[in-house]
Order: structure tokens, then C-alpha cells, then sequence
């Protein structure tokens, strides 16, 4: 088995949580803030040194995906003060470090400056700033006028291919007032500005509107380089600021959704294959599957990455020996009163058919070699070794037939050794 994985971090917002800590219950209010900070720990901190230990330890780590608001409300100090934090965390400087390893990186609508948008001037021009800010530390991968691409390859094998999109073109731009009664409601509104000051009036009727929205010619881009993909187990990772489906909290505000998400939706399983969606902004982390039965067997898996100061997301897929996509895990990693947690992974097979008999003949042994009954591992490899198998080709075959639904293994996360197999497929 093979596995690529890659680091998801969700909105970091720097400058409000950059002296977040963990709570405590205070109830004396005069005890000494040298105390309180000996309990409460910088959440921050305790993430950021979590993601530097997986990306210095796990070697299966091959890109890291940031989905953008590393600020807010435009504040581009901010912006640049946390990409000096990211520099330090994903020892961005470090050339060497990065040679095997991707950055991806997409404008989140907090990132915007709303000062520098003016009517009929080029839509890209409000993430000038941003872009400008990663070049400065020597990087060039924030480019959100145009789709970016990277792949992640085993030759002659399984290909992983990332994505980033900008799905904030539309955010930020201005809602006119209706023509016929402008100039009357223009001057109405002046005035009142006038005499209240101008945030009272903004207060009362200003609006800034997020309207996030997929420039079509990048929907087309990326389905055509999709259409490239030569094999169903080449596996495409999308990665964007915004999701695909509304926020489960519901949330009362003008233009909230992406919206030409249906498009998106339509565009990406009409491609007929397994496709990874990766999002930030809902602040919160489900993991949803979107598939529609007219366009056949492909689905789309939307992860979310919580706000960093929560945690973020290590995502394995799973390749077989000759390349096989067969599954993806979303591993949460969260940060809960002040540790660490690794929860347990969310399982979904990429495989688009399941429960069809195997053809690789260690896989049909090894499926015929379990039966209703839970088994050792012991049991099943002394069957199968007699024919020349050994243990690691048994395991893997097993742990393959388990993502094709065939059977099911407890204590997985053990040595084989410890497993107990059963057939749940006749
Ligand atoms: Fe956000």
C-alpha cells in the first residue's frame, strides 16, 4: 500500500487569534496573570508545533493547503504578519525541505482589501495586495487570477493532482442603487451621512457584499485538465476558500453561498470519477459527499478544515501496490483543552464500484481464504502462505479488499499480528 497525504489547514484569521488561549474557568478574579498563564496555553502555538512535528515526521506529508482568511477584514498588515508566522511553521525558507513537497494556497474573502475595488477596473486588481505580500518572503504560489496545478506522481503509477482556485472573485464588489431614483436616494443618503457621520450610515444601510463566485473559464480549466487524467485511480484535489453546499448553521446574510456552486457541482461529477473538494470558511469541519446517479458513479468528497486555533486535517489517500486508488482518510487533529487529540480517521472508498470480486489473484486467495466468522490474521496468512504469500502481500491484500467492502478488520490500527478479519460480502 502507498500513501499520499497532505496537511489541510483551515482559516487562521492571525490577527485576532494569534493570543488565543485555551479557557479557564476563572472564578478569583485577582489571581496572578503569571498563574493563569502557566495554564492557558497559546492555541495557536499548540497547533502550529503540531504541524511542524507532522511535517518534519511524517514522510507520507507531500503538500500542505492553506485555504485562505489568514487575515481579517482586509487588514494586510495582518496578512503579512502571518505569513512571517507561516514562514517559521512550514519552514517555508527551507528549499531543501520543500524540494518533494507542494504549497498550495487561494484568497479568502477576509484577505480582500475593499479599498482598492473600484467599479470597471480588473476584478483581480483587490488581491494585488496579497499577492504581492508572498512574494516578498520569496513565494510565488498565491496567484489568483488563473487556476494553479501541481501534481504529486509515482510514475507509471497513481498521480495526485492539486488544484487551487480563487472562489472569491466576486467578494467585495459593489450592489448599486436601482437607476431611476439614484441621484434622489444618493442625495438622501449624503445627507444623512452628513449629519450622522459616515459609520452611523454605513451602520444603517452600507453593505459589503461577498458574492464569492468560480470564474467559469477556471470551472473549464480545471474539468479539461480532469479530462486528462488518464486513470480513474489518478486522483484530482481541489482546493478553494468556500464550500459546495451551504454552512449546517443556517446564516442569515445577502449572497453568503458561492454562487455558481450548483455549476461547480454539476461540472465536477459529470466527470464521472472520484474527486476531493477541500474548503475553509464555514469555520467548522463536515465531511460531505456529493454524487449525482444521472452522470454515473463519480462523487464529489467536500472536506472542511476547522479554524487553525481548532486544528486542522491530515487527509491520506490510499493507493495499492499497482497504484489503485482505493480510499481517502480525513484524520482530524484538534486541539482540546489545551492537547493534541488525533481522532479516529473518517473512512471513504474512492473506489467507484464496490463489492466486485476481486481479479489479482492474492486478492481472490486472500477473500476466499476468510469466511462470516471474525479470524486472526494468523489464521488467514498460515492458509495463504503455503502458496508462497508472505505476510506483508497478505496484510495489504487484506486492507484492500476491506476498502472494495469485502471485509471488514478490527483493530486495524494494530500490527496485523493483532487483527481479526471477517467477510462481509457473500
Ligand atoms: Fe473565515
Amino acid at each position: 500500500m502507498k500513501t499520499v497525504s497532505f496537511a489541510l489547514i483551515g482559516d487562521i484569521h492571525y490577527p485576532e487569534h494569534k493570543l488565543a488561549t485555551s479557557s479557564v474557568d476563572i472564578k478569583d478574579k485577582g489571581i496572578s496573570s503569571g498563574i493563569v498563564s502557566r495554564i492557558a496555553p497559546n492555541k495557536l502555538k499548540k497547533v502550529s508545533d503540531e504541524i511542524t512535528r507532522q511535517l518534519t515526521k511524517n514522510n507520507s506529508i507531500r503538500a500542505v493547503l492553506l485555504c485562505g482568511d489568514l487575515t481579517s477584514k482586509g487588514n494586510i498588515e495582518g496578512y503579512r504578519e502571518c505569513l512571517q508566522y507561516l514562514r517559521s511553521v512550514l519552514n517555508l525558507s527551507n528549499k531543501e525541505f520543500w524540494q518533494d513537497k507542494h504549497l498550495h494556497v487561494v484568497p479568502g474573502n477576509h484577505d480582500i482589501s475593499r479599498h482598492s475595488i473600484t467599479a470597471g477596473t480588473d476584478i483581480f486588481k483587490k488581491f494585488e495586495g496579497i499577492r504581492q505580500a508572498w512574494l516578498d518572503i520569496d513565494r510565488t504560489e498565491m496567484q489568483p487570477d488563473r487556476v494553479r496545478v501541481s501534481d504529486i506522481e509515482d510514475p507509471e503509477k497513481s498521480k495526485t493532482r492539486i488544484f487551487s482556485v480563487n472562489s472569491c472573485v466576486g467578494c467585495g464588489e459593489q450592489r448599486y442603487l436601482p437607476e431611476s431614483i439614484r441621484s434622489e436616494l444618493q442625495a438622501l443618503l449624503e445627507s444623512y451621512s452628513a449629519s450622522s457621520g459616515a459609520d452611523t450610515a454605513f451602520d444603517l444601510v452600507g453593505e459589503q457584499l461577498d458574492t464569492p463566485v468560480i470564474d467559469e473559464e477556471h470551472i473549464s480549466d480545471i474539468s479539461e485538465s480532469i479530462r486528462e487524467l488518464q486513470k480513474l485511480s489518478d486522483i484530482p484535489v481541489l482546493l478553494a476558500h468556500h464550500g459546495l453546499l451551504p454552512q449546517i448553521i443556517p446564516r442569515l446574510q445577502i449572497y453568503s453561498e458561492l454562487l455558481n456552486c450548483g455549476t461547480v457541482r454539476f461540472a465536477l461529477t459529470s466527470l464521472g470519477r472520484s474527486i476531493i473538494y477541500c474548503h475553509g470558511h464555514v469555520h467548522a469541519d463536515p465531511v460531505e459527499i456529493i454524487s449525482q446517479p444521472q452522470h454515473g458513479p463519480g462523487k464529489i468528497i467536500i472536506i472542511s478544515a476547522p479554524l487553525l486555533i481548532d486544528g486542522f486535517n491530515v487527509i491520506n489517500l490510499i493507493f495499492s501496490e499497482d497504484g489503485v486508488a482505493l480510499g481517502c482518510e480525513v484524520v482530524p487533529i484538534r486541539l482540546e483543552h489545551g492537547c493534541i487529540v488525533e481522532k479516529d480517521a473518517i473512512r471513504i472508498p474512492l473506489l467507484t464500484q464496490r463489492h466486485i470480486m476481486p481479479t489479482k489473484s492474492i486478492l481472490r486467495d486472500a477473500f476466499d481464504a476468510t469466511n462470516s466468522t471474525a479470524q486472526r490474521f494468523k489464521q488467514i496468512s498460515e492458509s495463504l502462505s503455503s502458496q508462497g504469500s508472505d505476510e506483508r502481500l497478505i496484510s495489504n491484500a487484506l486492507l484492500e479488499l476491506e476498502w472494495m467492502g469485502l471485509v471488514e478488520i478490527d483493530n486495524r490500527g494494530e500490527i496485523p499480528i493483532h487483527w481479526q478479519i471477517r467477510r462481509i460480502a457473500p
